[in-house]
């Protein structure tokens, strides 16, 4: 099979290198990819919400399977026009995602199907939403509906800091658009972690759960990020608690998305918290998580392509996912100043020196042979371990080993957890 690969970071890089493990595969091509990628696959130079011109490149090599990284390309409706044309792509279709492009769809999908979140209200007026901010007490959830480049949720602490955080998103418009309608909501207390499934349309299918670490510096300090780092399989979703998340939040969405008439095909992220035996959604993603593919993906068994070709195809039930028994870690070296302003351009060393670990280009170039920083996540390393503790170590002794001015990373991912 001829398949194409939508995106830039971590996660299609972990795409790329487990479905390179297929027999099916012939060739992969990826666009835009980046210096990582280009090692293992050929890359195509397109913008990734340049939808004709995917299409286009598709068309032209027969390709077999598109298979969409990130969120954009989905909200913007890539699926839909691929299969306007009959071409194969996995992800779900515009309807779907927006249970990523609109935070106020998502609540709405959630009370009316009786999945537990937290409380909210929906907003076109700055000054409505000011008036009202009393009735969710503080701290308070300030989302942006629409996409934000992972930025558009604040935390307020108190009124003033709520007040400043709706004008500059409803009034100022710091996240474009995507702030003409935001939606309050009550703050919930407890774990996060992140649920990654296949989705059929008929059948969901949970992957062995990742945890990620969203912020910025060790002991969870500092500002929100796309995530420093993950682990797998997590220590806090034990079997019975997978029941439970089944039962309330997986066969619930099912039933909701007959109900509503949406046809979801790729892979729903579910946002969890959880606090004593109650367990909330906090938000939907239609695309995997970056870094939890990272971890996911090194620890599955099957062949990636067939659960691709499953969904696609709508006989998802007839899978049975399998993961290895080793734990997974991965560490993020990001640009130090990430996730606010940093520098790009900076020359990378030693990522074909490390042992025992995968290197995964999240953000790179390559320039006249040389390795360098295109971004704020630059590099994930991910290394396996027959213990947790043994999968830490081994990442950490390649993360060490890649000489990277102006770079940081958390130490503490992997850290066992008092529950
Ligand atoms: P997102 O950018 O949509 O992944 O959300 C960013 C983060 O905001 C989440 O990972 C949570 O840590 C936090 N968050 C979102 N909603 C809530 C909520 N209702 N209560 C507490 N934290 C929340
Ligand atoms: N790591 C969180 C995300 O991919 O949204």
């Amino acid at each position: 099979m001829k398949v194409f690969i939508i995106g830039s970071g971590g996660r299609e890089h972990a795409i790329c290198h487990k479905i390179l493990e297929s027999p099916k595969v012939e060739k992969i091509f990826v666009a835009p990819g980046n210096a990582g990628i280009s090692e293992i696959a050929e890359c195509v130079n397109i913008h990734m919400e340049d939808t004709r011109s995917l299409l286009a490149f598709a068309q032209k090599e027969q390709i077999d399977l598109t298979i969409v990284g990130p969120e954009a390309p989905l909200v913007a409706g890539i699926v839909d026009a691929f299969e306007a044309e009959g071409l194969k792509i996995f992800g779900p279709n515009k309807k779907a995602a927006q249970f990523e492009g609109s935070k106020a769809f998502t609540k709405d999908f959630l009370i009316r199907h009786g999945i537990p979140t937290a409380p909210y209200k929906e907003y076109l007026d700055v000054e409505k939403a000011i008036e009202e901010l009393d009735q969710f007490g503080f701290p308070v959830v300030i989302k942006a509906d629409g996409l934000a480049a992972g930025k558009g949720v604040i935390i307020a602490q108190n009124k003033a800091e709520a007040q400043k955080a709706l004008r500059e998103i409803m009034s100022d418009k710091i996240f474009g658009d995507s702030g003409n309608k935001v939606v309050l909501e009550a703050f919930l207390t407890g774990i996060e972690a992140s649920i990654l499934c296949f989705v059929d349309g008929e059948t969901i299918l949970p992957m062995a759960p990742a945890q990620d670490y969203k912020k910025a510096f060790n002991h969870d300090l500092g500002p929100n990020t796309g995530g420093m780092g993950t682990y797998s399989p997590s220590q806090i979703i034990d079997d019975e608690m997978m029941l439970k998340i089944k039962t309330r939040l997986l066969d619930p969405f099912i039933k909701g998305i007959h109900e509503d008439g949406i046809d979801f095909k790729g892979i729903l992220f579910i946002g969890i918290m959880i606090k004593g035996d109650e367990i909330n959604v906090i938000e939907y993603n239609v695309r995997f998580g970056d870094p939890e593919t990272e971890v996911t993906l090194p620890r599955l068994e099957n062949d990636l392509m067939e659960v691709f070709e499953a969904v696609v195809a709508g006989r998802l039930d007839q899978i049975e996912l399998k993961w290895k028994p080793e734990h997974a870690v991965c560490v993020i070296i990001a640009s130090e100043g990430y996730p606010d302003a940093y520098e790009k351009g900076i020359e990378i060393k030693g990522t074909h020196e490390v042992e025992n670990a995968t290197v995964y280009h999240c953000g790179t170039k390559s320039s006249e042979d040389k390795l360098l920083s295109n971004g704020g996540r630059v590099l994930g390393v991910t290394a396996l371990g027959n213990t947790l503790e043994q999968a830490q170590k081994s990442a950490y002794e390649a993360a060490k080993c890649i000489d990277f001015p102006k770079s940081f990373y958390r130490t503490d991912i992997g850290d066992k957890i008092e529950l």
